[in-house]
């Protein structure tokens, strides 16, 4: 009988053993899901793919938004939907920090999440929410629809001070954005590739100026600026204002391979998308996918999800929040 139980003890043991190896073995990842929600909440991927599309039929520069917004949440606290989080009296928030004063479509997440609460409450978090739309983005702007791995739980802390050294800067050039992007467990490859979010959207004059300045005051242009594109900015960004600039001059609202062709003619629009083909690392990526358009779609998938699973809160991690600018 003693026997008996110290031999159901032992196998026990190793059975913990062995799950806990293979828990080690897959890593955090594995705690998201392709089909999280489809017993709790099967609604919630097609509300959040028709309130995008609502939008960006609408408003084709909100797919470039929402891209975005997935990208700051994710390089700051991890994926968490801190980004989303209003400033309160005795807290300045994430989303009023310099870098991210210019993010945009934080009202269609509002929609989203309120009709999303309706459906199903408490259940679909507001991180899982900033995927399925930057996905969803994606897609309407003409990329690849990937599946989007889910089980992602809300922060409840959002600190300006947060951004600091965390989101990359218009000026970084390619070691720096390495390292950046390896702070968060992100390859070099996977740096150059999520750089091509860069092929939809705008800029501000303000991200990109001094290379015009630079450009003038050395009396002939930026080296690595066609003179051209130089003078077709100049005339776009007036001085004392700071309107938008298309970041892919050729196909602003298409998830196309332009971003890589733009870079490849000197005319990547900042600083730190030129950089790409000035080192010998990156420019290889660069012309690939400027080449090679199903590569580019392919590549550019599987490092938004892994982008995605930045820093994840799962299980019984973090919370869900009812509504995604209340912490
Ligand atoms: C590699 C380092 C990166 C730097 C230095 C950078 C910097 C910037 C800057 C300065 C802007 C313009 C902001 C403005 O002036 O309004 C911008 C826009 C944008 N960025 Fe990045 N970014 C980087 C990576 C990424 C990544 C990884 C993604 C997404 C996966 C992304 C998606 C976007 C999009 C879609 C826009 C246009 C936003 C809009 O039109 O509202 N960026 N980025």
């Amino acid at each position: 009988m003693v026997m008996r139980r110290r031999g159901g003890g032992m196998v026990h043991y190793l059975r913990a053993v062995v799950v806990a190896v293979l828990m080690m073995a897959t890593g955090l990842r594995a705690q998201l899901r392709v089909g999280f929600y489809d017993n709790s909440c099967p609604a919630a991927e097609i509300i959040v793919q028709q309130e995008v599309s609502k939008a960006v039929t609408a408003n084709p520069g909100l797919a470039a938004g929402l891209l975005r917004l997935h990208f700051h949440d994710c390089f700051v606290r991890g994926c968490d939907a801190s980004v989303l989080i209003d400033s309160t009296k005795g807290n300045t928030a994430e989303k009023d920090a310099g870098p991210n004063t210019s993010l945009r479509g934080f009202e269609v997440v509002d929609r989203i999440k309120a009709r999303v609460e309706q459906a199903c409450f408490g259940v679909v978090s507001c991180a899982d929410i900033l995927a399925f739309a930057a996905r969803d983005s994606v897609a309407l702007a003409g990329g690849n629809a990937y599946q989007v791995p889910a089980g992602r739980r809300d922060g409840s802390t959002s600190r300006a001070s947060d951004t600091n050294g965390n989101l990359p800067p218009p000026t970084a050039n390619v070691p720096q954005l390495t390292q950046m992007f390896a702070s968060k467990g992100l390859t070099q490859k996977e740096m150059v590739i999520l750089s091509g979010a860069h092929t939809i959207g705008s800029s501000h004059c303000s991200s990109f100026s001094s290379r015009l300045s630079r450009a003038a005051t050395t009396a002939g242009q930026d080296p690595t600026m066609d003179p051209a594109y130089v003078a077709q900015l100049a005339r776009q960004c007036p001085q004392g204002g700071d309107p938008l600039v298309a970041m892919d001059a050729v196909s602003p609202n298409a998830f196309d391979e332009g971003f890589f062709k733009g870079v490849m003619a000197n005319r990547g629009l900042l600083s730190s998308d030129q950089a790409l083909l000035g080192d010998k690392n990156t420019a290889v990526q660069v012309v690939t996918y400027a080449n090679d358009p199903a590569t580019f779609q392919n590549d550019f998938a599987a490092a938004m999800v892994k982008m995605g699973s930045v820093g994840v809160l799962t299980g019984s991690s973090g919370k869900i929040r009812a509504n995604c600018r209340v912490a």
